[in-house]
């Protein structure tokens, strides 16, 4: 398989609950890789852009979280309502700013 345009890590890592540091597991994160895969596949996608799970990927305070690479971008507090706007945007080379919190490595004001 070819390397893909973008790729979406979304993170999966669980901690148990109460743990301080928290998890996106514990967060709703584990749904939300097969509905990205869905929603990239309904839009004739897949071949471009793979989503994948992943491990901890250090936001862990911002809930459930994913990378967009290559614009390395951080999404935070992603929900199964942001699966369609995420799956548009990334197919189309866009970024979904209302939910980003990290870019180039920097926080930004997220939803
Ligand atoms: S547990 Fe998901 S970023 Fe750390």
């Amino acid at each position: 398989m070819p390397h893909r345009d973008r790729y979406l890590f979304i993170c999966t890592n669980r901690r148990p609950i109460g743990h301080p540091k928290g998890s996106c597991a514990t967060s709703g994160s584990e749904p939300l890789v097969e509905a990205l895969k869905s929603a990239l596949a309904q839009l004739g996608a897949a071949n471009r852009i793979r989503a994948c799970a992943s491990g901890c990927l250090d936001l862990c305070e911002i809930g459930a979280s994913i990378v967009q690479e290559p614009d390395h971008v951080a999404y935070g507090a992603v929900t199964l309502d942001d699966v369609d706007e995420i799956a548009s945007a990334v197919a189309e080379g866009r970024i979904v700013e209302r939910l980003v919190v990290y870019r180039d490595g920097a926080p930004k004001g997220g939803k």
